[in-house]
Order: structure tokens, then sequence, then C-alpha cells
């Protein structure tokens, strides 16, 4: 039996290198690449063949998008950024380990490899993944301790297909929910990138543009009132959007093994139905609804930023999210402003909202008259007050204290005694 592996692959250097080096160094007869399509550009798709073919590797493309795009969604329900990011690569990832460890299953593969680095996330959110099955995990990258000029120097010495594409500016991740751009120059914090970094947002003009998100049970269902599935809805925000410039980040990420790294993202349609969701809930849930789920939704994206979407945590933590968006249903108007996606408009059935109560015009809610409220004023702040009262009456008498003796020292003292005095 020949030992096979399946390497996730995406034609990019790293990946590309990889390929003789599970022969050589590893031992293995045969690698099988697998490129799974969470919506990149085409030319991913082009390149990675092409560098297959010129490899003689043996390559599987995998449709994810369907899947991936309904990963997104229930991002939008739990309201999921991490740092301001909306976490398109961390969303992936697990996605893509799980199709590929399915490739590798069929093909007989004994062992799975990712030309990750030992610094990033991606790593983990493979590994954790694949872990879980009895395959072999294998780094090259990390383990060999490889740099990029030294795989440049290798590529060269053996003549693999490397040219093209983005190499050497930046490492470019895309998917349907985000584009992250980040290395080279945007390294030095200071940096300020010109606009040849983004490819999904227009720089904002005074221009302004209107959309009408209707939502179902917290999801997103229709734009303008035309019933989109996820995968279409998304491209199309992330186009219209992207004409406006919304949807642009540029932040210090803390990585989970602590690195920082300066990263630079465009999200034109996660930025507007994430804005559109939560306009929504601000319509239909309860204060204290509102205030618990802040707490719900950090810990989704924090685990969905580990890439551990299928922790059980996260299961407990749906059952939350669920119970809150059955009534997150009705339509948000969101508009494109500036470079923003503003929420202007929310209409919902399930709206814990009154105009008539909330209304200057009227002068009672129901059979509740506003004079009704002058007891809850008299009440409002009152231990604030007892104890700002106290302590300014202590301050009092201690300055009296100090001012009798006048000494640091016996004021010590004269405390010491008080607290004996009280015990
Ligand atoms: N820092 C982000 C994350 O860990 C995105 C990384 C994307 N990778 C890239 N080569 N640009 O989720």
């Amino acid at each position: 039996m020949t030992d096979r592996v399946a390497l996730a692959f995406s034609g990019g250097l790293d990946t590309t290198v990889c390929v003789p080096l599970l022969e050589e160094e590893y031992g293995y007869d045969d690698v099988i690449g697998v490129t799974v399509d969470v919506g990149q550009p085409d030319e991913e798709f082009v390149e990675a063949e092409a560098t297959a073919e010129a490899l003689d590797l043996d390559h599987y493309i995998v449709d994810a998008r369907a899947e991936f795009s309904e990963l997104c969604l229930d991002a939008v329900r739990a309201n999921a950024t991490y740092q301001g990011y909306p976490l398109g690569t961390a969303l992936a990832r697990p996605v893509i380990a799980e199709k590929i460890l399915s490739v590798a299953q069929e093909q007989g593969c004994t062992a799975l490899a990712h030309g990750c680095t030992g610094k990033g996330n991606d790593q983990l959110r493979f590994e954790a993944v694949w872990r879980a099955s009895d395959m072999d995990v294998i780094a090259p990258v990390r383990e060999l301790g490889l740099t990029r000029e030294w795989e440049m120097e290798y590529a060269a010495e053996r003549d693999l297909p490397v040219e093209g594409g983005n190499e050497g500016t930046w490492s470019i991740d895309t998917n349907l929910w985000s584009r992250s751009v980040e290395g080279g120059d945007l390294e030095h914090p200071e940096h300020v990138p010109g606009t040849e970094i983004y490819e999904w947002t227009e720089n904002p003009t005074a221009e302004t543009a209107e959309v009408e998100i209707g939502f179902d049970s917290g999801y997103p269902v229709t734009l303008d009132g035309e019933s989109m599935e996820p995968v279409e809805l998304i491209e199309t925000l992330n186009d219209l959007a992207g004409q406006y410039g919304v949807g642009r980040t540029d932040l210090m990420e803390d990585r989970m093994l602590g690195l920082k790294v300066r990263e630079n993202y465009e999200h034109p349609a996660a930025t507007t139905l994430l804005a559109a969701h939560e306009g929504l809930e601000q319509l239909v849930l309860t204060q204290e609804e509102r205030q618990f789920l802040t707490q719900v939704d950090q810990q989704w994206a924090q685990k969905a930023y580990e890439g551990l979407i299928d922790a059980p945590l996260v299961d407990a933590l749906e059952g939350f999210i669920d119970v809150t968006n059955q009534r997150v249903t009705g339509s948000v108007t969101v508009r494109f402003e500036g470079g923003q996606a503003r929420v202007v408009g929310r209409e919902s059935e399930y709206a814990a909202y009154s105009a008539s109560a909330a209304s200057f015009d009227t002068a009672s809610v129901g059979d509740i008259e506003q004079a009704d409220a002058t007891g809850v004023a008299k009440y409002h702040g009152f231990q604030s007050r007892l104890a700002n009262a106290a302590s300014e009456a202590s301050q009092t008498d201690a300055k009296i204290v100090g001012d009798e003796t006048d000494s640091t020292a016996e004021h010590a003292v004269s405390n010491e005694a008080d607290d004996t005095a009280a015990e």
C-alpha cells in the first residue's frame, strides 16, 4: 500500500514547496492537493490548477460555498466580530478542513498536511478539526522552520512553478465574507497604505444609496424585497456596498498565540448585514436581552476566531441565540454613506416598542400617568446618594482630626483607635 497524504493546496508559494517536501523529507509516495472553494476569486483556482498541473499533482477542487455562506449568516445572527473583524478567514477554516478530511478519507490517505507557519492562527484552526480524526497531521513549513526566502530559493533550484499571483507583496486571503491583506509594507503599523491594497471597496464619495434587507428569525433572506440564497445575497452586497466604500478595517489584531499582526480587511456585505441585524434587534429585543446577548455574542465570536465553531459551548450559546432571534423578523433600511452602512429605518411585527408610549405628544402610557414616574425618580440613585454623603462626611471628619492635631502620625493613630473601637 502506498502512503498518501492530502495537502491543503492553494498554489501559493508555501503549499507549492510542500509538495516535493512531503515526498522527500517525509517519505510519502503520493501527495494529493485539495483546494476548497469558499468564494475565492476565479483567478485563484486557475492558478491552483496550473500549478498543480506543472507539479504533476493530483488536484481536487471542492465547492463549499453554500455551506460556508450559511455559517456566515449564523455569524450575523450572533453579531460576530473579533476586534472589529467579521471573521471571514476564521469561519472558513473549519469548513475547509472538513472538506479536505473527507477527500483524504475517500482517497485512502493516512495523513493531512497544511502549509501554515508556526506563527498564525490557521495552523490551530486546521488541526483542531484534523486531530479529531485518526489521520497523521503534518505542517512542513512549521516543522522544518521554513522562511519565505528559503522557500523562494528552494523553488528556484527545483524550478517549481511559483511566479504570478501576489507573492512577495502581501499575503492575501479572500473568501465570500472577507478579504484580508497582511505582510509586506503593512507590517509597519505606521505605514499608511494606499488604495492599491483594496479590491472590493472604492474610496467613499458624496454619493449614497439605500437597500432594504428582510430578516426571518435573524437570517437575512431578502434584498429590496427579492428573495436571495445566502451566496447570492453576500456577493450582491459585497458588490453594492463596496461601491460606496463600506467595510474597510485596519487593525492591530491579537492572534491566538499572543502575537499582534497588522491586518487590513474588506467586508462590505458583512458590515451591511451585521449593522442591519443589530438594528432590528434594537427594535425587537428587551433591554435585558440586549444587555445579556453581548456576552453570548462575544463568546461566540471568540470560539469562531479560534476555529472552534463545533465546541459544545457554541451549541449552548446558540440555544440563546436561536431563542432571541426568533423575533428578529422584519426589515431594515440601510444607507451607504461616507463609507458607513447606517441603519436608517426598521420595522417588525415583534417590535418591543410603542410609539405612543415613547411619544412626546401623549401624556400617559395606557393607564400609567407621567406623574407615576415621580416615585421612581425619587428612588433613582438612592444608594449612590447615601454612599457619596457618607464618604463626604468621613472626609470632613478626617479634616477636623487633622486640623486639631496637625500631625499625620497622630492622625494614623487616631484612625487605628477608631478601628479598634469599632471591633
Ligand atoms: N488574521 C486573520 C485571521 O487569523 C486573517 C488571516 C488571513 N491570512 C492572510 N494571509 N491574509 O483570521
